[in-house]
């Protein structure tokens, strides 16, 4: 039994979903325990691109792959996800599950998303608009609707009639928008149509996970987002609304910490973050844009432009300590190819002119990078598929990068394909 853990540790975008898919060869199943649709994982092979938003990659390789507990979901976005998934010939019927206890994104949540966005003018989150806030901010409330709440449509008729009556109360009021009040009517007729197609696919998702351990199967907990967008450890306010941490798999699958047995932090070779917030090592110059068109730095959910920086060892050591991170997949080294030299934040100096090397958790906004240098490799590594045909300048990053951080690097992703990838005997599922 093997329990793997893989997590981002930036802010997402860090190539979670070609390591996911790559490891998936040697799994039984893929779950994800938290976030939404607001996550897109990219997943490239036999020169088609697939872009997922909610069901885990594990999908693409037909293996059992599971939406727990924590994962809150659109059903109008999950169906489409499907029907997109079966045009391919992927078998979806087969092997999704769908957690009974999965809190539902409603008209209301998508729409206050919006609003509530539009009226923070410049201090907005930058949130992608997928409702996912307010979902979870309903789900804490214990005012949301789980999938498994379908099956009751007269208990479900009450309760939705008295949540719209307070929904469109604040829209009144709160927001001035009269016009955009809801008819829960409709809502409820539109949810009982998703629920005859989603049906088939529910269960209690925390038993079958504990039942496949059980087993001896080994499974996959594919995160969405990244470390510093966790609710609790980010950098707040400019965070997700979930526990995007590898703690949050207990939670959101329903499994002890006792069973993982490996925690994978995927990190980009630089750094990139989407929507608003501090990003000490961010470069707002032509550096910074040679990286987001070599990187083709665009999100995969909202096409937006990322912003794109320097590798920031303060924050991924960081990350290392708050995931428990066994080992790192450093994704996208080819990148950085045509630098002459490339810098790494080492240290930041605070607002008090003292420096640190540990991540502040307040006034991130405030602290200067203190850099390092390194000399650039100034040649292609893109596909290089064993270590010892790699620059030895990007050998010698990739070293100093293990040493700031604290943590080996056991994967090294060198373009987007599968096979662009070298897979070193100690990355998690390799010695089975
Ligand atoms: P929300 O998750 O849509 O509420 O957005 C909150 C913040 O998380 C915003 O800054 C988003 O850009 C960011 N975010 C949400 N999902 C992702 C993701 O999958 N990758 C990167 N950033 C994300």
């Amino acid at each position: 039994m093997n329990c793997v853990i893989i997590v981002g540790s930036q802010w997402g975008d860090e190539g979670k979903g070609k390591i996911v898919d790559l490891l998936t060869e040697y799994a039984d199943g893929v779950i994800r325990y938290q976030g939404g649709n607001n996550a897109g994982h990219t997943v490239m092979f036999e020169d088609k691109t697939f872009v997922l938003h909610l069901i885990p990659s594990g999908i693409l390789r037909e293996k059992l792959s599971i939406l727990g507990n924590g994962v809150v979901i659109d059903p109008a976005a999950l169906l489409e996800e499907i029907k997109q998934l079966q045009e391919m010939n992927i078998s979806v019927r087969d092997n999704l599950r769908i957690s009974n206890n999965a809190h539902l994104v409603m008209p209301y949540h998508l729409l206050f998303d919006q609003l509530r966005e539009s009226r923070k003018g410049k201090q907005k989150i930058g949130t992608t608009g997928r409702g996912i806030g307010p979902t979870y901010e309903d789900k804490v409330a214990r005012s949301g609707i789980r999938l498994g709440d379908l099956r009751n449509s007269v208990h479900l008729k009450d309760r939705l009639s008295k949540i719209i009556e307070e929904k469109n109360s604040q829209l009144r009021h709160y927001f001035g928008a009269e016009q955009r009040c809801l008819n829960s009517g409709h809502i409820l007729d539109e949810l009982q149509n998703h629920f005859q197609e989603l049906e088939p696919y529910l269960c209690d998702s925390a038993q079958l996970v504990n039942d496949q351990l059980d087993a001896g199967k080994n499974l996959i907990f594919e995160g969405a987002q990244g470390t510093f967008l966790d609710v609790d450890h980010g950098t707040y306010p400019y965070v997700t609304s979930s526990n995007t941490l590898a703690g949050g798999v207990c939670t959101g699958a329903g499994i002890g910490p006792t069973k993982v047995s490996h925690v994978l932090g995927i990190t980009k070779a630089y750094t990139t973050r989407v929507g608003s917030g501090p990003f000490p090592t961010e470069l707002d110059d032509e550096t910074g844009e040679f990286l987001r068109s070599e990187g083709g730095e665009f999100g995969a959910t909202t096409g937006r432009p990322r912003r794109c920086g320097w590798f920031d060892a303060v924050l991924v050591r960081q990350a290392v300590r708050l995931n428990g991170i066994s080992s790192l997949a450093l994704t996208k080294l080819d990148v950085l190819d045509k630098f002459e030299e490339i810098r790494i934040a080492v240290a930041y100096k605070l607002a008090d002119g003292t420096t640190t090397k540990n991540f502040p958790t307040q006034q991130l906004d405030q602290v200067t990078p203190i850099y390092e240098t390194m000399p650039g490799w100034n040649c292609s590594s893109q596909g290089i598929q064993q270590s010892d045909a790699l620059p030895k300048e990007l050998i010698a990053y990739i070293e100093r990068l293990e040493d700031l951080i604290s943590a080996p690097v056991s994967i090294i992703s060198t373009g987007p394909r599968r096979e662009e990838t070298i897979l070193l005997p100690s990355a998690p599922l390799m010695n089975l």
